[in-house]
Formats: C-alpha cells, structure tokens, sequence
C-alpha cells in the first residue's frame, strides 16, 4: 500500500481495524453470500467489495476473471489483500482503494456486483446501490437490531432496522433474497437491478 491518506491518519475506525487485523493474522474467509452472488448470471464488468477486509471473496471474484476494486480504511487489511493477490497472479485484477467510506464515492459507469458484509451505513448502501450496473446484483450483510441484546453497547446505527436494507434500495430493483440468520443476528440480501429502464 502507499502512504496513508492524511486524512486517515487518526481516524477511529482505521486505528480499530488495524489493531484488530494486526492481532489476527490470515485472510477472511469467502463469504457465502458473495459465493452465491458470483455464481448468478452478471452483465460484464468488475465487482466492488466495501469494507472488503482482508477478502477471500475479492480473491474468488478476481479469480473468476473479474476486476475488483477493495475498498477498506485499514491499510493493514489491504495490504495483506494485494500480497495474497500477487502471490495468486491476480494483483493486477485488484485494485486498493484505502478510504473512509463515508466520504467515498464510485466511479462510473458501475459494477456487475456490488458486495458489502460485515458494514452498515444508511448512505453508503444508497450510494451502493446507485453504482450497480443494470442487469447488476447488489450483495450486502449486516447485523440486525437484535445484535444489540448481546452486545449492548455496539451503536444502533451500525445495526439494519426492520425491513432493511431492502426497504431502502431505490426503483429499479427486484429482491432476490433477504432473510435473518438468527444465530448471528445478521440479515443478508441479494438484488439484481433490472436491465431494462426502471419499471
Ligand atoms: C467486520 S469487517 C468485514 C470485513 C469483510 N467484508 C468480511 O466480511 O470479512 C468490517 C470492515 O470494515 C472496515 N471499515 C470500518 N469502518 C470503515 C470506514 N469508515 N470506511 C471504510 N472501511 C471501514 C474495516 O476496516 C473492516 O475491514
């Protein structure tokens, strides 16, 4: 990775993350929802990973011929991403992006999936969403508002209220999955943005 962005130098969510990727060594698993979303049809086009972590699924993504674009605040988790790329032969279909996604936005014209587990932030979906190619499928997992009964102090915006995402994504859509898994407290969805204009 390159320097770090000044802006990112004390941010708190890049000091966390880092703290925690420095303690636990190795990649993160593919996730089987992007499993599952990579083995659906998809227009041509290259598949952004938010908060990507250190990503099995952007390595999986990438080795089915796609270009990903991680993006991630954690320079540790990133750079642990591109060293496994190259060691793969795939640096060159990964493309790092350290940012606060809070403040990122994607270029156009788009990507055939958009994928995000493990991250919530009303905006960032929309935007999201926004970047989709038509025809394209937008992946996201998050905790629901029953994570907070075990874990009292995690803020209530990092949790999916009822009905949500889903409930958010703009015209355009069809669902294709959402659904609960009780044992984490965490919901996933699954939706492909029509290739035709917005019905
Ligand atoms: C729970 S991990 C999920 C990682 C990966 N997507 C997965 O499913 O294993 C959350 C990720 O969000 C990233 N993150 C947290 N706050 C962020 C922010 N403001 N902007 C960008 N990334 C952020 C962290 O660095 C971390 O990699």
């Amino acid at each position: 990775m390159e320097d770090v962005p000044s802006g990112l130098a004390g941010h708190p969510d890049r000091l966390r993350w880092n703290s925690k990727y420095e303690a636990a060594p190795g990649l993160s698993p593919v996730h089987p929802l992007a499993e599952r979303a990579l083995a659906l049809p998809m227009p041509d086009g290259g598949v952004l990973d938010l908060a990507s972590g250190p990503s099995g699924s952007a390595l999986l993504a990438a080795a089915a011929g796609r270009h990903v674009t991680a993006v991630d605040i954690s320079e540790i988790a990133l750079g642990r991403l591109g060293a496994q790329a190259r060691r793969r032969g795939l640096g060159s279909l990964i493309t790092l992006v350290q940012a606060d996604l809070g403040g990122w936005r994607p270029e156009p014209p788009g990507y055939a999936l958009v994928l995000c587990t493990g991250f919530w932030d009303r905006a960032v979906f929309g935007r999201a969403a926004g970047a989709v190619l038509p025809g394209g499928l937008l992946a996201w997992e998050a905790f629901t508002e029953d994570a907070r009964r075990d874990r009292p102090r995690m803020p209530a915006e990092w949790c999916l209220a009822a009905g949500e995402p889903a409930s958010l994504l703009p015209g355009g859509y069809t669902v294709l999955s959402q659904a609960d898994d009780p044992a984490t407290a965490k919901r996933h969805l699954l939706a492909r943005r029509h290739s035709g204009p917005a019905r």
